[in-house]
Order: structure tokens, then sequence, then C-alpha cells
């Protein structure tokens, strides 16, 4: 089968794994004590989100993830990302930590460890809970201690068992397009806040690394990023330009403070607003990782534009091309390009493709089955593009498909769909899709010749 996979190119204690976020998947928003998160907030505010979905259901997985366990085992992975909700564990935001929140997380680790499952935790994948956002949100440094005191009292909770810890999921999200661009929670277009937020989730990412690891020493600590590879749309000099702004903007601006280089000085001059440093706040920002996560979906062409807002940039589509069921371009030889870069730029000695995948249209067909050969595709293009850069010494350790399930696709509402398994949501019947049941017999493959070679 997955010949065009270099399946011998993985290590052998590589992981399979499956990823997914809070918001997304759990629903049960008013239960346990959960405070709502800015993105409850957001979801019921007319006209923000298609078909003004919200999370208030979602997969039901608060209530199902037994069942949901019993898919990964039948995919046959042996890792899980998830993301613990802020507002279920810390429902002030600040101060007193919710036992019963912390309760749900504590039943699910020990189910995945049982199960033969590594469970990797992110802390913060952008449920900020909305008291804090009511007090100033990201822009202001408040926020970023309160992050590292959560992430201290889940560190304490579960830290005994679960040693894989990301801090942030993607801050470029939470900062560009939340603040920015106004196109998710909190839905602010303001490049002031989006810069402040920016250094006070990279300030927070730094902070909880310390408070994780003080917690719970055995910790493995990494963030995760969302990196694109940036093409000029043409030759002229100001698209050349352009793409180097774009690339300080997407790439760079998180990935150099992280690793000791301090802010881009071309993006500081970008964005002319002035970061609200203090003394000692770089080291903290810089402070070593165990691992680095790559979320990676699609490239980035850009030409200049005057007119937009910093980095003054527009986004050019290419014709004839793939691309996926959100428009996004395919381009699976960016991945392994953004593998190496990592590798070959940074201080990185352990790496994981944190999420990858693609929505499509699915429909369940009425012999029950649901055929996705294209999302199939763009898995094997993905798969075999790590193993090429593992052959060419990325230290990749792992691979997380987005998602387990369909979910709550943020400002797509359900109508996206990127799930291994299909959720009708009238019903929550989960039915695994061709991807799924392929993406198990890669796995499968992989450890049988793991096995043999042992
Ligand atoms: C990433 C998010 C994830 C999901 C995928 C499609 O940006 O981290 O929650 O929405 O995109």
């Amino acid at each position: 089968m997955s010949d065009r996979i270099d399946l011998a190119a993985f290590p052998r204690d590589f992981l399979w794994g499956t990823a997914t976020a809070a918001y997304q998947i759990e629903g049960a928003v008013a239960e346990d004590g959960r405070s709502p998160s800015i993105w409850d907030t957001y979801s019921h505010t007319p006209g923000k989100v298609d078909g003004d979905d919200n999370g208030d259901v979602a997969c039901d997985h608060y209530h199902r993830w037994r069942e949901d366990i019993g898919l990964m085992r039948r995919l046959g992975t042996n890792a899980y990302r998830l993301s613990v909700a802020w507002p279920r564990v810390v429902p002030g935001g600040d101060g007193p930590v919710n036992p019963k929140g912390l309760a749900f997380y504590d039943e699910l680790i020990d189910a995945l460890l049982e199960a033969g499952i590594t469970p990797f935790v992110t802390l913060y994948h952008w449920d900020l809970p909305q008291v804090l956002q009511d007090r100033g949100g990201w822009p202001e440094r408040d926020t970023a201690l309160a992050f590292a005191d959560y992430a201290s009292a889940v560190a304490e909770r579960l830290g005994d068992r679960v040693t894989q810890w990301a801090t942030l999921n993607e801050p470029l999200c939470s900062a560009w397009i939340g603040h920015l661009e106004g196109r998710m929670a909190p839905g602010l277009t303001d490049l002031t806040a989006a810069v402040r937020a920016s250094y006070h989730l990279l300030l927070g990412h730094g902070l909880a690394v310390d408070a994780i690891r003080a917690a719970a020493p055995s910790a493995q600590v990494g963030i995760v990023t969302n990196l694109s590879t940036v093409h000029a749309a043409t030759d002229r000099d100001e698209d050349v330009a352009a793409a180097r702004r774009q690339d300080g903007h997407i790439n760079r601006w998180w990935l150099d403070p992280v690793y000791g280089r301090g802010f881009p000085a071309d993006m500081r001059e970008v964005y002319g607003v002035e970061l609200p440093e203090r003394e000692g706040d770089l080291a903290k920002i810089a402070a070593p990782l165990d691992w680095h996560g790559l979320n990676y979906y699609m490239p980035s062409i850009v030409a200049d534009d005057p007119s937009a807002p910093a980095p003054r940039v527009r986004s050019v589509r290419r014709l004839g091309v793939p691309r996926t069921g959100m428009d996004w371009e395919i381009d699976a030889s960016g991945l392994e390009t953004l593998l190496l870069r990592l590798t070959d730029e940074y201080p990185i000695s352990r790496l994981y493709v944190t999420e990858n995948g693609s929505a499509y249209p699915d429909v369940v067909r009425p012999d029950g089955t649901v055929d996705d050969p294209e999302r199939t595709e763009y898995l094997e293009q993905h798969l075999a593009a790590c193993a090429s850069a593992v052959r060419k010494g990325a230290p990749l350790a792992g691979y997380f498909a987005w998602s387990l399930l369909d979910n709550f696709e943020w400002a797509y509402g359900y109508d996206k769909r990127f799930g291994l398994v299909h959720v009708d949501y009238e019903t929550q019947k989960r039915t695994i899709k061709g991807t799924g049941h392929r993406y198990a017999d890669i796995v499968r493959a992989h450890r049988g010749r793991a096995r043999n070679a042992a």
C-alpha cells in the first residue's frame, strides 16, 4: 500500500497521533463550573461564525470521551494531543482552581494511559476566560501571569502522569487573527493591541514553561506554532520585500524570541508599536524547550499592498494548483521545507508535526461509509514529506493528524470537516472515514516494520 511513504525513515518509537482542542469538541460549556471563554462570547455574537454556529454542544466529547478513546484505539494511534480549557480549571481567570474542571482531565488522562496512548497536553488553545478579556485580555501583562498560575495548577494535578506539555497553540492566530484581523475571538482590529498581545502571549509561554517544570520536574515542554513557507507573487522587488515581511509576521516573530534571538528588528519597525518590554522578559521568553510543535496546512503567497495594515501584504491566489475544501492551497513540499528550516536555523532537538490535515465536504453514504479520497491523498503526500525531511536530518518524533473528529472549526462553524472520523451532529454518531482507515493501515505497517527490525 503506502509505498510512496518511506516508512523506514521514521524512528521505531515514532508517535502516531491525532489532535483536537477543548472548545472545538467538548461542548458542556456550562457544566461543572466552567465559565465562558472569549470563544463563547464571539460565537454567540450574531454574524461572527458561519451559520451562527457555536461550541455549546460541539462533539459532546465531555460526555462521550470514552467512546472517543475507543476510536483512537481503533485507529491504532499511540499519542493524542488535547487541550485543557482554562475556563474549566480556573473559572475566575486567576484565583481558585475548580476541582471538577480538573477532575474531567484527570479521568481522561488515566483512560488514555490505560489505552497505551501518550497524552500531549496543550494549555492554551484560544479559550481565554472571558473574565480576563474583560480585564484587558492578552494585551495586558497580568494575563501572562495568570496563564502561568493556571499552567502550574494543571501541571501539579496531571504532571505525575502527563510528560508532554505544550504551552500555547498557534499564538499567531490569537494575536494577529484575533486582535488585528478580527476574524477570531476576541475580534479586534487594533495593531497596538495585537502587538501587545503577541508579546504577552510569548511572555506567558516562557513563564508557563518554568511553572510547569517547577510543578512537574519530569515534564517535557514545547510550544506549537503554525508556520508557512512564504512565496512572493512575482519577482518584483516590492513583492520580494513583502514576502520578507510576511515571513517575519508569521514565522520569525514567533520563532526568534522563543529561541533567544529577540524580536526581529525589521518587524518591530514594520509594526511601529512599542513593545511592553521589561528587563529580564526576553530571557524568560527564551526558556529552553524540549521540543517544537509545527502545525502545517498551506503555503502563503503574497504581494506588496501599501494600503493594507501591517505587514502591508495581500494574499495572492495561485491558479491551477490543487486546493482543499477550505480553499487552502495544497503544497506538501512546504512541510518538508519547514521541518528542515526549524532543524537548521533554530536550536531544536526534537520536532513534532502537531497538526496537519484537510477539510472536505464529506457525506455518509447509504452503506454507512465515508469515502474521502482527497483527504487520503493529502495525508499521504504530507507523510511522504515528513519521511523525506527525516531522511535529510529533521529530528521528527511524531505526527498528529488534525483532527480526530470533525468539530467546531472556529469562524467556519461545523461546515468544514477535518476529522479522520465523521460526526453526525444531529445524532453524535461517529463514523471512521476512509482516511481514518488508511491512517490505521499506515500506523500498522510502520509498527510491523519496527517490530521486524527489532
Ligand atoms: C489550526 C488550529 C486548529 C484547527 C486547524 C484547522 O489553525 O490550531 O484548532 O482549527 O487550524
